[in-house]
């Protein structure tokens, strides 16, 4: 039966609406020993950002690939718009771009060039080519650097130039495989106001990233995704939520301190503690609240722990557990102690 469909193009390629954009379930992706991806479920709601957040190595890029019909998975199925990534892989062409490692553009061409290239290349004619370029610089703060060549770019020009060539015709689907990694704050904050824009103009956005706010800023829903396979799904509040635990968000007066009173926390709380960007700043989660004490109670002990060892505390908030910590408790191991360092070292 569903064989005899597939044979009449019109029912094979023809959108069916309400469909999410991504419906992958069981996705398998074998490299020798290694899963690269290992039973990988996903749906993705359309008209929105949907985040898929892991570490190096957690199977990001081969599901891109997979969804976006560049790697034939050795198992399972996804659909893309309701249709099927192998078997109606140019339908899913048809709607979805993407960026990331697989950037289109030309080192040697100036960034002028390399856009009017591609419209050319998507069927523009001169003059559309040319207004579209154009208006593609402005909107992504190239226009003074359109003449100079790709390799003269910057990473946050670079990664606008790979962005923009991506939506020369705005794409149904866009998959951003890291966008700003390696970014420096300004440039990432700019790539963010162009995936917010993007989506705000229809376009469903899937953004791999190993940054846990970056998810929290843009992302509707989230994947976690570790060793091929989702750990965890939800909003970024129901993520933070199906932990079951809150936090405790310090700020200290002496900088000098932190080491200290994160220590403090470690021992008292039984939890790793996280070293926020700001370096006064410290949290860690609250152990599940069993028993008699809640959390407040917690919180107000471990604060009396700071104070009997001369920490000043200016300001405490409890809440939920940050994505970091989210990640931490799922599987027992920082997501990305590396990004850390790499903020830390970013002026
Ligand atoms: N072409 C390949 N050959 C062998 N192993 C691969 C290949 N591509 C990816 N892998 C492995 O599969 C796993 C997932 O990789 P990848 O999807 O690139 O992860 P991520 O993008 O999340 O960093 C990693 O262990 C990686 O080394
Ligand atoms: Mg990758």
């Amino acid at each position: 039966m569903e064989g005899k469909q597939n044979q009449k193009g019109s029912i094979m390629t023809k959108d069916r609406d309400g469909d999410p954009a991504i419906e992958a379930s069981g996705l398998t992706k074998i490299y020798g020993e290694k899963r690269a991806l290992d039973g990988l479920d996903l749906t993705v709601p359309a008209g929105t950002v949907y985040g898929v957040l892991g570490p190096n190595g957690a199977g990001k890029t081969t599901s891109v690939k997979v969804l976006a019909t560049l790697l034939r998975p050795d198992g399972g199925q996804a659909k893309v718009f309701g249709h099927d990534v192998v078997r109606e892989a140019d339908a899913v062409r048809a709607r979805v771009s993407l960026t990331g490692q697989y950037a289109s553009v030309d080192d040697d061409l100036t960034g002028t060039e390399n856009l009017i290239l591609l419209c050319r290349l998507l069927g523009h004619g001169k003059a559309a080519a040319k207004a579209r370029t154009e208006q593609l610089l402005n909107a992504f703060g190239l226009t003074e650097a359109a003449g100079r060549q790709v390799k003269n770019y910057s990473g946050g020009m670079r990664r606008r130039l790979d962005i923009a060539a991506s939506i020369v015709n705005t794409p149904d689907l866009l998959f951003l495989d890291e966008p700003t990694t390696g970014l420096d704050p300004r440039s990432r904050n700019q790539v963010w106001d162009i995936v917010r824009a993007v989506v705000k103009r229809g376009t469903t956005v899937l953004l791999t990233t190993q940054y846990l706010d970056e998810a929290d800023q843009l992302a509707s829903r989230i994947a976690v995704v570790d060793h091929g396979k989702v750990i965890a799904e939800g909003t970024p509040g129901q993520l933070k939520a199906s932990i079951g635990v809150g936090a405790i968000h310090l700020r200290l007066r002496h900088s000098n301190q932190r080491t200290d009173a994160q220590n403090v926390l470690a021992r008292f709380l039984e939890q790793p503690t996280l070293s926020e960007h700001d370096e006064v700043l410290v949290s860690a989660r609250i152990p599940g609240v069993e028993g008699d004490a809640g959390m407040a109670e917690w919180a107000s002990k471990a604060l009396h722990e700071l104070s009997l060892r001369d920490i000043v505390v200016d300001e405490f908030s409890l809440g939920q557990p940050s994505l970091d910590e989210v990640f931490l408790a799922l599987t027992d191991r920082p997501a990305t102690p590396e990004n850390a360092a790499k903020e830390g070292a970013n002026r």
